[in-house]
């Protein structure tokens, strides 16, 4: 049983990579809808509220912490990791070794929530891996509640927001040929995103999903099951007004029965 947690249902995002990684696997999610976005909010907030998470799903007997978020990565990881006896594993840190191995230009570009560019975390875990990479984190905060719209795929206003924020990448970093996508919500636009990329800095710029890359850290962190059989998500809230309607755009495939739950 891996716990996930996420400020809303974005980090379903990763729960669908893990879901189609590891097999067997029984995913027990937890989305902090009723306090959703994190991206905004101080260190100290998103820390508690990691803590509050991270404890209703340990308290269910999950054996390894996945925390899907990448602000609560940024800002909570550390805490966790020292405070509870199983893994706990963030997406920063697989996002920032993909991207490190990627890199061809050695000049890395990441996009993410106000909190994830402000906490430097990927500047961090990019500069432990090779401290002679450069990265350039920028904030594009509009772009989760236009994943959360479904405005997404060749959507104009969707492809004029993007544009922007890749113009104002490309004006701090022209040299990139790694974007990555450092925010849950971002695959959803990952078309897009890669599209408007490659115009905006005249080649294909090689685009790192943050879930892909945890899903893969967490395969090899786990023992394999053979003949595994599917994998199963029981998936919690902590407020339900919109889980019907935008959680199976994030997870794939229906979540089955959702479960409001008090922190
Ligand atoms: N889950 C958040 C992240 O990946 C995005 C949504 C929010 O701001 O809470 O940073």
């Amino acid at each position: 049983m891996i716990g996930v947690f996420d400020s809303g249902v974005g980090g379903l995002t990763v729960a669908r990579a893990l879901s189609e990684a590891v097999p067997g696997v029984t995913l027990l999610y937890l989305g902090d809808t009723a306090r959703v976005p994190y991206g905004s909010k101080s260190a100290d907030t998103v820390a508690r509220y990691s803590r509050m998470a991270a404890r209703f799903l340990t308290d269910r007997g999950v054996e390894m912490l996945v925390v899907a978020c990448n602000t609560a990565s940024a800002y909570a990881l550390e805490a966790l990791k020292a405070e509870l006896p199983i893994p706990v594993l963030g997406v920063i840190e697989p996002g920032a070794r993909a991207a490190a191995a990627a890199t061809r230009s050695g000049q890395i570009g990441v996009i993410g929530t106000l909190g994830t560019v402000r906490s430097r975390a990927y500047e961090r875990a990019i500069g432990a891996v090779n401290p002679a990479l450069g990265v350039t984190a920028h904030a594009c905060p509009l772009l989760v509640p236009l994943a959360e719209e479904g405005w997404i795929g060749d959507d104009p206003i969707a492809a004029q927001v993007v544009r922007r924020y890749l113009e104002e990448l490309r004006a701090r970093a022209a040299d990139l040929d790694v974007l990555v996508l450092g925010c849950t919500h971002y695959p959803l636009l990952r078309p897009l995103i890669g599209r408007i990329a490659a115009e905006i800095f005249g080649r294909p710029i090689t685009l790192i999903d943050s879930a892909d890359a945890i899903a893969t850290a967490v395969k090899q962190a786990r023992r394999p099951t053979p003949d595994a059989g599917a994998s199963r998500l029981q998936c919690y809230v902590t407020d339900e007004a919109r889980i019907g309607e935008i959680g199976e755009r994030f997870f794939g495939r229906s979540l089955g029965t959702v479960e409001r739950v008090d922190l």
